[in-house]
C-alpha cells in the first residue's frame, strides 16, 4: 500500500472508531445547525480532530481542507476530509454514513479512502493502482442501458432553488431506471458506484469533501465522472454525474435538457 494511503487509512479508522463508539449515544449529543438542514455534532468535530492528528503527525507541511475546521494552509499536497458523511443519518441511527479522506497533489487526486464503520467496509484507491473494497478489486458495472439500472441520487435539500430542475431530472431518469435510491451519504453513494452496487449516481450542490475520495474510487474502478456539461468542473460546481461509461452517457442525455441557467452558471 502506498505510504500516504496507509496514513489515510489509519486516520479513517481512527475517526471510524470515534463514530462507532458514539452510535449508541446519538440522543445525548450536542448538535449545531450550521445552515438550513445542515447539521454537525460533536462527533463530527471529534472525528475530524482524530483524522487531522494522524495526518499532521506524518505530514506536518501538508495542506488540510476539512469540512468542520476549514482550510489549514500548507504545501501543494491537500488532504480533503469529510469526517462524517451522512450526519443526518447518523443522528437518526440510520446506519448509512462514512468517513471520507482524499489526498490531492497539485490539483490531482492521488489517494482515496472511504470507510463505513457500521459494515467495516474500507474502500481505497491510489491513482493508477485501482480501487479496492477491503481486499477485493473494484470494477463499475457492465450495465449497458438505463432500463434495468439501479441509480443513486441526493436531494437538493440545502439548495431549494434547484428543486424544480432536480425533479425534472428525476422524472426523466425515473421513467427508465429499475430503481433510484437516496441513501443519504454521498461518499458512500460514490463508493457504491465504484463497487458496482449502483450503476450510476447524480447530485446537485455537493462539496469537495463529499466527492473527492469517491471520485478517485470511481475513476480507478473504470467509471466516468463529469459535471452536467460533460466537463470536469464538478469539484467547483458540486454538480456531478457518474456511472459506467454507457450509463454515464445516458444519464447525461436525460439530465442535460433540464439544466437551468442557474445550474449552468455553477458549472
Ligand atoms: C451530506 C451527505 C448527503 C448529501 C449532502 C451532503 P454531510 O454530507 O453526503 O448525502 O446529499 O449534499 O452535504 O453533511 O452529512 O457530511
Ligand atoms: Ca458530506
Ligand atoms: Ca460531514
Amino acid at each position: 500500500m502506498h505510504p500516504m494511503l496507509n496514513i489515510a487509512v489509519r486516520a479513517a479508522r481512527s475517526a471510524g472508531d470515534q463514530i462507532s463508539r458514539a452510535v449508541d449515544q446519538v440522543g445525548n449529543l450536542h448538535v449545531d445547525e450550521k445552515g438550513r438542514n445542515d447539521f454537525a455534532s460533536e462527533v463530527d468535530t471529534m472525528a475530524e480532530q482524530a483524522i487531522i492528528e494522524v495526518i499532521r503527525k506524518a505530514f506536518p507541511a501538508h495542506t488540510i481542507l476539512a469540512e468542520e475546521s476549514g482550510l489549514h494552509a500548507g504545501d501543494d499536497y491537500v488532504w480533503i476530509i469529510d469526517p462524517l458523511d451522512g450526519t443526518t443519518n447518523f443522528l437518526h441511527g440510520f446506519p448509512q454514513f462514512a468517513v471520507s479522506i482524499a489526498l490531492a497533489h497539485q490539483g490531482r487526486l492521488e489517494q482515496a479512502v472511504v470507510y463505513d464503520p457500521s459494515r467495516q467496509e474500507l474502500y481505497t484507491a491510489t491513482r493508477g493502482g485501482g480501487a479496492m473494497l477491503n481486499n477485493r478489486r473494484l470494477r463499475v458495472t457492465r450495465q449497458s442501458s438505463l432500463r434495468g439500472a439501479l441509480l443513486g441520487t441526493g436531494f437538493p435539500f440545502k439548495a431549494h432553488q434547484h428543486l424544480d430542475a432536480y425533479l425534472d431530472m428525476f422524472r426523466s431518469l425515473f421513467k427508465d431506471a429499475a430503481g433510484i435510491r437516496r441513501a443519504g451519504a454521498a461518499a458512500l453513494d460514490l463508493a457504491y458506484v465504484a463497487a458496482g452496487r449502483l450503476d450510476g449516481f447524480w447530485e446537485i450542490g455537493l462539496r469537495e469533501w463529499d466527492m473527492a475520495a469517491g471520485v478517485l474510487l470511481i475513476q480507478e474502478a473504470g467509471g466516468l465522472v463529469t459535471d452536467f456539461e460533460n466537463g470536469d468542473r464538478y469539484m467547483s460546481s458540486g454538480n456531478l454525474i457518474t456511472g459506467n461509461p454507457k450509463i454515464h452517457q445516458q444519464m447525461l442525455d436525460a439530465i442535460q435538457p433540464h439544466v437551468t441557467e442557474a445550474l449552468r452558471r455553477s458549472d
